[in-house]
């Protein structure tokens, strides 16, 4: 919901734009400090969700660290004060200008998919007269029950080391001198809304750990990566999510020695609320079968919808939001028939002009923003 001060700021605005409500950000930032500070977890934000300079500047000033994915991500990461001992870089396939450039920052550690990208990394650190810690990527086959695009965990996607190369990959670190692997990285997939497979990643995570220590590693960082879900139905009701039961599952279920610290790398759980989408109607358009109302807005400033039938709440903000007595299927300019936010969504009567909400949009919205059919970019705005 939105205050009126806020739709006022809004319609004098040019649209499409995202707002950012860093003030809930704020709120969410605080929740998740304060659960995991209990049991002194360790938090790093997942910079792929959203890469804002003042989303990243809020979440810095909580001094969590930051999970990379690319040689972008960490200069974008160390700009912005994340401190280099909090950077983690992560992803099946880093360059080697990328593995480069992260060990001239001294980051805290590499996590690791693949014994070639360890013998790539330890030829590269060995050039530089450097170590690189690093954390070995484990796919644990574990199903994270959520959309097959964003199951990471299976033994059919492309992530991690598998099991059956534990021996392989053991005596392959024994043997690269300038390597210390400190860690274990886990991370099953995203959009989890389903508390029992953080606890079956946690038994599992037991299992696997427990094999490193008596094949004389020493893990010192378990990291079991991000993935925890947000309810995109109540964005206001339920606009923060279950920190507290989240950490306390990790806190019973995860076995650990007094020196091992449980690492997490939370993207869309501490984003995606704060951002929406705003839009314009461009056109309305009665068929028989179907009314269309087409938005300024389209599927290259928020590709979900199309990308993984994702759904996002949309509210039409200059009508009565209560009075729901027509239903559209809300739309984007695009040439693509996936470009469409929802099918059959009710709304009031809507018209040309009216504001569109498109909800829980600031993780993977504007990140993922591309320029296709020569767009712009999108404009941002945001409430303190
Ligand atoms: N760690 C790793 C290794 C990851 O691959 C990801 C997300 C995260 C952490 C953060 O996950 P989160 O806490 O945000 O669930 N574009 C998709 C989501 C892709 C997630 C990619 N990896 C979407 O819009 O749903």
């Amino acid at each position: 919901m939105f205050s009126q001060e806020q739709l006022n700021k809004f319609s004098t605005q040019e649209t499409p734009f995202y707002y950012y409500d860093l003030a809930l950000l704020r709120r969410t930032l605080e929740a998740c400090s304060t659960a995991s500070s209990k049991y002194n977890f360790h938090v790093h934000y997942a910079m792929k969700a959203n890469v804002d300079p003042r989303v990243l500047d809020t979440i810095r000033s909580f001094k969590i660290g930051a999970d990379c994915v690319s040689g972008g991500e960490v200069k974008k990461a160390i700009e912005c004060g994340f401190t280099n001992d909090k950077v983690v870089f992560a992803g099946v396939g880093k360059s080697d200008p990328e593995i480069n450039y992260a060990l001239d920052q001294d980051i805290f550690c590499f996590n690791v998919e693949s014994i070639q990208e360890l013998e790539i990394i330890n030829e590269l650190a060995l050039q530089k007269g450097k170590t690189a810690k690093v954390a070995l990527r484990i796919n644990p086959n574990v199903n994270a029950y959520t959309h097959k695009y964003i199951t990471t965990g299976l033994e059919e996607n492309k992530f991690g080391i598998n099991q059956w190369e534990f021996e392989k990959v053991a005596a392959a670190i024994k043997i690269l001198s300038n390597i210390e692997c400190i860690g274990l990285h886990f991370h099953i997939g995203s959009q989890i809304t389903d508390f029992n497979v953080f606890k079956s990643l946690c038994i599992k995570v037991n299992e696997i750990v427990n094999w490193f220590t008596n094949h004389h590693f020493n893990i010192k960082v378990i990291n079991v990566g991000g993935g925890l879900g947000v309810d995109y139905y109540n964005p206001d009701t339920n606009n923060i999510v279950d920190f507290e039961t989240y950490f306390r599952i990790f806190d019973s279920f995860l076995e650990r020695s007094a020196n091992q610290e449980v690492h997490f790398e939370l993207g869309r759980a501490l984003v995606a609320n704060c951002g929406s989408l705003i839009s314009r109607v461009l056109f309305v358009k009665y068929g028989q079968v179907t009314n269309f109302a087409i938005l300024d807005a389209g599927m290259t400033e928020l590709m979900r919808p199309a990308l993984y039938q994702a759904y996002h709440k949309i509210e039409n903000l200059s009508k009565d939001h209560n009075v729901k007595n027509k239903k559209y299927d809300v739309v984007g300019p695009i040439c693509e028939s996936t470009d469409c936010f929802g099918k059959a969504v009710e709304l009031p009567d809507t018209n040309r002009g009216d504001l569109i909400a498109i909800r829980t949009a600031g993780a993977y919205g504007e990140v993922m923003a591309s320029n296709y059919n020569l767009r712009n970019k999108v404009n941002v705005i945001y409430n303190e």
